[in-house]
């Protein structure tokens, strides 16, 4: 595959799951990449794959503190110039005793942290990170939804929900107004995939979930990150405003 543009990808909640995966996959096909996440973490998640070679680096930021992104380009320093991929993975589903809140328990407090950290944190990055791809006339921007935004699930809350929708509206607008300057805006929605955030529930209601998925398992970070490598690529270049699901059959619109 070759790259368009220049070579530094983002890739927010890469310190595990399918933020990591993505990582990897983008190391895979040359790109370097900036790996962001609260959980300090992501660091040594960066050191591992440095050390095969790769150029990976860590950076820790709290997604949640809205004014800290506003310093992102300083944290990723002079190669942010460079940033011709983010990936916005990085996301909560908050649970207690494994389970969702019901949308009458929902807490503003509640609401409001999951708003924060998947959307409005995912909007100002989108944003800060579309200066270097507009001077560079490419880009390609990756939004992780989740079925949660298209259709009932039985795990995720309402803020979530609520949130993957706002990141799938505002694809489209973006996608739209950038497409101009050879950036593309598209979202992926996992259905079930194995991570921690999946663990949270338990392997008993997993198992159960799985027996429902037309292709008979969960989904594996892997699968999540082959339709980013395809979405960075050159193929990919007519494709913008669009949701790719990832779901094994799971809902089919
Ligand atoms: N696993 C699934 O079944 C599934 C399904 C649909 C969508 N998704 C979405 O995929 C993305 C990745 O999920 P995952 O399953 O790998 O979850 P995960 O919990 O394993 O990883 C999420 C990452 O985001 C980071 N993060 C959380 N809050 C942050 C903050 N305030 N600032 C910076 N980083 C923060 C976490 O530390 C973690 O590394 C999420 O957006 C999630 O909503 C997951």
């Amino acid at each position: 595959m070759s790259i368009q543009g220049n070579k530094l990808a983002l890739v927010t909640g890469a310190a595990q799951g399918i933020g990591f995966t993505i990582s990897e996959r983008l190391v895979d096909v040359g790109y370097s990449v900036a790996m962001l996440d609260i959980n300090p973490s992501v660091m040594e998640s960066a050191k591992l794959l440095a050390s095969k070679g790769a150029d990976a680096k860590g950076y820790v930021l709290d997604l949640s503190n809205l004014n800290s992104i506003r310093s992102l380009q300083a944290l990723i320093g002079v190669s942010f110039k460079d940033l011709s991929v983010l990936v916005n993975n990085a996301g909560i589903s908050p649970k207690h005793q494994g389970k969702k809140r019901q949308f009458i328990d929902i807490p503003l407090d509640e609401w409001q942290r999951v708003i924060d950290i998947n959307l409005t944190a995912n909007f100002l990055i989108t944003q800060i990170c579309l200066s270097p791809m507009m001077n560079n006339q490419h880009g390609r921007v990756i939004n992780i939804t989740s079925q949660a935004a298209r259709t009932r699930t039985p795990i995720p809350g309402a803020h979530y929900a609520a949130s993957k929708a706002g990141i799938a509206g505002y694809t489209r607008i973006l996608a739209g107004e950038v497409a101009q300057y050879g950036i593309t805006v598209n979202c992926i929605a996992p259905g079930r995939i194995e991570s921690k955030m999946t663990a949270e529930v338990g392997d008993s209601v997993n198992a159960e979930l799985a027996k429902s998925i037309p292709i008979g398992r969960l989904g594996k970070p892997q699968d999540v990150a082959a339709v980013v490598e395809f979405l960075v690529s050159d193929s990919a270049s007519y494709l913008t405003g669009v949701t790719i699901d990832v779901n094994g059959g799971n809902f089919m619109a």
